[in-house]
């Protein structure tokens, strides 16, 4: 068996790891040229014509949950199966992150470490879990253990999604027609939405406005789904108390961008679930050993639409 392999960083790190866990398979870097034909290709970042002339390619994997980037780039063969990672560590990172956020916002540490700039001791009243309704957008694999996160927080759940999802204890939005009902409900919300025609400029001023004053963003998606003017808008005129950013149009953030610097932004270098070589090779070779026994896997991203 071949797999063609084609990754930015750590390139030896994942072919040691693929090699591990698939016994026997020849595993090779992708290279500009005639197609080496394969049975299977991984990657992330993928250049265009990565998988031009492969002739007998049973699947390929995205290493990576969104897929935005690859169905941007890749010319990917027809009928070819592609294959997203599902969590594959990437859960728990998540939940550690958004957990962090919430509850930074939640005890108002934001406020604190304000204040602590200002020598200023001042306590502020108890904070209470059904004044802090937290609304997750996107209830994928990655967005429902946000959901559960959260309720086990003791926060009072709302959940969105594009079709509708019935979870125990979450009180769940469907379609831009609940759209609003979800927003003005919502206190801190949780991106966690795949970046699709549908999605990109989604959070924009008309939609965040309609969160209730004094609301939270925590966008640990894509930054495409975000309209950059319209959220620090919202943030200088106070409607939004504030925001942390996972993910942005541009990557690196441009040093000239006005999240940088902004007071109520925090920022990080898009880290919150970080790929992790041993788990995904580990998801992804189990995916190859079942399609070579014919079986389904989960994760196949339905091109339509986008995720
Ligand atoms: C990271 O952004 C991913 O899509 O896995």
């Amino acid at each position: 068996m071949r797999l063609l392999l084609h990754v930015p960083k750590a390139p030896d790190e994942w072919r040691d790891a693929f090699v591990r866990a698939l016994p026997g398979t020849e595993v090779r870097a992708w290279a500009p040229g005639p197609a080496w034909q394969a049975d299977y290709a991984a990657f992330w970042h993928p250049p265009r014509e990565l998988l031009d002339g492969q002739a007998r390619l049973k699947a390929a994997f995205n290493l990576a949950a969104g897929v935005d980037a690859t169905l941007r780039s890749l010319a990917l063969p027809p009928g070819v199966p592609l294959v997203r990672l599902e969590d594959a560590g990437m859960g728990k990172q998540m939940e550690e992150y958004v957990a962090w956020a919430v509850l930074r916002y939640f005890r108002r540490l934001d406020d604190y470490a304000r204040q602590q700039a200002r020598a200023e001791w001042r306590v502020h009243r108890p904070p209470r879990h059904d004044e802090f309704p937290t609304g997750v957008m996107g209830l994928g694999v990655l967005g429902l253990r946000l959901a559960a996160m959260l309720r086990a927080l003791g926060f009072p759940v709302l959940g969105w999604s594009a079709s509708r999802k019935v979870l125990d204890g979450v009180r769940t939005f469907a379609g831009a027609g609940e759209l609003d009902a979800f927003l003005r409900a919502t206190r801190a919300l949780v991106c966690m939405l795949p970046l699709t025609p549908d999605t990109a400029g989604l959070l924009n001023r008309a939609t965040l406005g309609r969160l209730p004053p004094g609301a939270y963003v925590i966008n640990v998606a894509r930054g495409g789904i975000v309209v950059d003017d319209d959220l620090l808008a919202l943030l200088d005129s106070g409607h939004l108390a504030g925001a942390t950013l996972d993910a942005f149009h541009a990557e690196p953030l441009p040093a000239a961008h006005r999240f940088w610097s902004h007071p109520k932004v925090f920022l990080t270098p898009h880290c919150s679930a970080l790929t992790l070589v041993e788990d995904s090779v580990a998801q992804v070779a189990g995916k190859i050993r079942a399609f070579e026994r014919g079986e389904a896997v989960t994760g196949v991203v339905d091109r339509a639409r986008g995720y």
